[in-house]
């Protein structure tokens, strides 16, 4: 990255967003985040001098306006998710995971940046790799995975936003390159040791674990090391707490 490296952060006020945006400060890395309350930022970033913060309802943000946001930033972290409650898993915006990828891919082409920009979207292992690219799953899981999308807007928004990156902004992007990751069940907890991997490697009925912390840390490494992003660009890597030995 360049001497003063800018990342915008989308749901920097959520549990995983906070963690991300703490890391990327603690590596001096400038962050703009776009929040609806800067409230809820976590209180040891909210003051940090690297940070800007930019308080704002991101769908209703004019194209104009969300391409200003996008504007300088080498890349775009978004850990924005429906809030875990009925309003936020069935209420509007029932796509707001893909109509944010959609719009702010969108901001980045009219952008038209020199060097492509690094979108990296927190997905889920309830999403399947697009193009039938996981293996793992046997056909009754599949048709149980079918069925939660059909009743739990959340899980059909991740698959639509992992969809339409793979599939219209494909894996050679001349101005967005992506990476799609897909944690296991969510955890608190430290970092930890994890493991990467290229497809599904647990069954939906025997999920594994993933701390929130070790999501960030990886995050932050695809958008601050470009061996790491070279080695996932346009992959959907499944993120899991490695096993103690
Ligand atoms: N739970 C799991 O076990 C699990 C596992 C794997 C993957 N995931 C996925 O991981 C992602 C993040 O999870 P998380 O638990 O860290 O999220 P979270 O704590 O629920 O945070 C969600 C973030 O999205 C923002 N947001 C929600 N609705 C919004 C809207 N209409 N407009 C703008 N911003 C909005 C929230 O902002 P406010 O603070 O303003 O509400 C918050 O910053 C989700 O997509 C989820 O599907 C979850």
């Amino acid at each position: 990255m360049s001497s003063e490296p800018t990342v915008l952060l989308l749901g920097a006020t959520g549990r995983t967003g906070g963690r991300v945006l703490n890391q990327l400060l603690s590596r001096g890395v400038r962050v703009r985040a776009v929040v609806r309350s800067a409230e809820r930022l976590p209180a040891d970033a909210a003051d940090h001098p690297n940070l800007t913060v930019v308080v704002a309802d991101l769908l209703s943000l004019s194209d104009e306006d969300l391409a200003r946001q996008v504007q300088g930033c080498e890349a775009i972290i978004s850990c924005l998710g429906h809030s875990a409650s009925l309003q936020g898993f069935f209420g509007s915006p029932r796509d707001l995971v893909t109509q944010a990828t959609k719009r702010v891919c969108r901001a980045i082409q009219t952008v038209r940046p020199v060097q492509p920009v690094r979108l990296v979207l927190m997905s889920s292992v309830s999403v399947n790799h697009p193009g039938g690219l996981d293996t793992r799953r046997g056909w009754f899981e599949k048709a149980v995975v079918w069925m939660l999308r059909g009743l739990v807007p959340p899980a059909r928004d991740n698959q639509r936003a992992a969809d339409f990156l793979y599939n219209d902004i494909g894996t050679a992007g001349r101005h967005v390159q992506w990476v799609a990751v897909r944690p296991d069940s969510l955890l608190e907890g430290d970092v930890t040791p994890y493991a990467l991997h290229e497809t599904l490697v647990s069954s939906l009925f025997r999920p594994d674990q993933t701390n929130m912390a070790n999501v960030a840390r990886f995050m932050c490494e695809l958008v601050t090391d470009p061996e790491v992003w070279a080695a996932w660009q346009g992959k959907l890597p499944v993120i899991v707490n490695a096993s103690p030995p």
